[in-house]
């Protein structure tokens, strides 16, 4: 455990650039938006300032109309990253800051739940709770741009037009809606990947999802990002489990946080007493017995097993009957002989143990379902969630992402995807230390 502690801290500083985490050296040379709040727990473990100037340098990329953006591109000059900011164009908005220039899109709404967790460390650090409240209202603002932008029929859940604002880029969820899209060569700019360059190209999407996601980029453009275009054009209009439950947990974050610093929380009361019980309703999936994100556009349940669903137990949205067939679902994973827990259902022909977001283990959502299983009293199952992450990056090192058959990662040397990875190293390290 020492070596692994050390080497967590090694990686965070290593890839640390002067106020900001870069996730990994070449793969995402910028700053990723929820990257960027797991790490900041991470590094809150050796240095609470560099964890205090993540999550800033991160809200000064916010725009006008609240929205914070996926990526934040601190360098001007590096331009070896593809789609760089001159491809976004996100100052067609004209909320968008002239400077740090950014995505058009945004990433699940970790901030709420991040700031609670380093004050449940730190509940007395005066230069902490000060930069709590002032950050605050901000963090309120980029729930308010969902659910004012991204929420039209007012239901209290919030759509994505781009399978990238998921965080779960590739995952077989969004093949129906992308199969939606027919291009025409001739329409879509051209473009050259870099991903592939650096990673193997059977662990990455495929140049098929590639088009697609270049073509959704290119409908947020012409609609600046936030007009009702969006809404009325995008053939992908998603309700996401993972989205909504993170959002729903950080709501929940705010109030805990408004109220010891007698801070308004009205608003995060309403959008909290219509989201939680309509995220019950609208997303519980009694086939499957899990929840499952909505396909707006498709008019029907995304009826796959898969990890958003299990995030949900960290909202504590789940009554104690679904909680139990979630757990149930975890632990006969297990008694099979896959790490806990594979992002996408095994028994799915469209299961694919390394590509990315089809099958393999994903550190930060093992973070949340381990504080998720804990809240409903599923010890065993969450230290198993726990343990089997903590196994992973022992043997493999701090890899972006793993294999998820045991069989399978015993016999391999490394994990998948980009190497030394920032929230891999600051959940484990977390983990390590809760
Ligand atoms: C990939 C992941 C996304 C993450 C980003 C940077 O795009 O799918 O969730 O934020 O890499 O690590």
């Amino acid at each position: 455990m020492e070596n692994l502690v050390e080497d967590a801290k090694r990686i965070l500083n290593l890839n640390w650039k002067d106020g900001f985490t870069i996730p990994t050296n070449k793969l995402y040379p910028f700053q990723w938006n929820w990257d960027s709040g797991f790490t900041s727990i991470g590094h809150s473990h050796f240095d609470l300032d560099f964890a205090i100037r993540e999550l800033q340098s991160l809200f000064s990329g916010q725009w006008e109309n609240g929205m914070l953006p996926h990526i934040i591109f601190h360098s001007e000059n590096e331009k070896t990253y593809f789609p760089n900011f001159e491809f976004w164009n996100s100052n067609v908005n004209l909320g968008a800051p002239q400077k740090p220039k950014s995505s058009g899109i945004t990433q699940p709404a970790v901030h709420g739940f991040v700031l609670e967790n380093l004050l449940e460390k730190f509940p007395d650090d005066e230069k902490l709770i000060a930069f709590v409240k002032d950050i605050f209202p901000k963090v309120v603002k980029s729930h308010r741009f969902l659910y004012t932008y991204r929420d039209p029929k007012r239901e209290g859940l919030m759509f994505i037009f781009h399978p990238w604002e998921s965080g779960r880029d590739n995952s077989p969820l969004w093949d129906e809606s992308l199969d939606r899209i027919v291009i025409n060569p001739d329409e879509l700019p051209k473009y050259e990947r870099r991903d592939t360059s650096i990673a193997p190209s059977d662990e990455r999407p495929t140049s098929y999802e590639y088009d697609r996601y270049v073509y959704l980029l290119q409908l947020g453009k012409k609609n600046k990002y936030d007009e009702q275009g969006i809404f009325e054009e995008s053939p992908f209009l998603v309700q996401d489990t993972l989205m909504n439950a993170a959002l729903i947990k950080s709501n929940q974050s705010l109030i805990n946080i408004g109220k010891r610093f007698g801070l308004d929380i009205g608003e995060l009361e309403e959008w909290q007493q219509q989201s939680v019980p309509r995220f019950q309703e609208k997303l519980w999936n009694t086939d499957l017995q899990t929840f499952t994100p909505f396909d707006i556009r498709g008019g029907h349940h995304i009826s796959f097993k898969e990890i958003g669903g299990l995030s949900a137990l960290y909202a504590e949205i789940p009554t104690q009957e679904q909680a139990k067939q979630l757990n149930d679902y975890l632990s006969s994973l297990h008694e099979r002989g896959f790490y806990i827990c594979p992002s996408f259902d095994v028994d799915s022909p469209l299961f694919d143990s390394k590509r990315y977001w089809r099958g393999p283990i994903w550190p930060q959502m093992n973070w949340m379902i381990y504080h998720g299983l804990n809240k409903y009293d599923f010890d065993k199952t969450a230290e198993i969630v726990k343990s089997d992450l903590i196994e992973l990056v022992s043997m493999h090192g701090y890899y972006e992402y793993f294999e998820s058959q045991k069989s399978l990662a015993k016999n391999m040397t490394s994990g998948y995807g980009g190497g030394d990875f920032s929230w891999t190293a600051a959940c484990t390290l977390d983990l390590i230390k809760t």
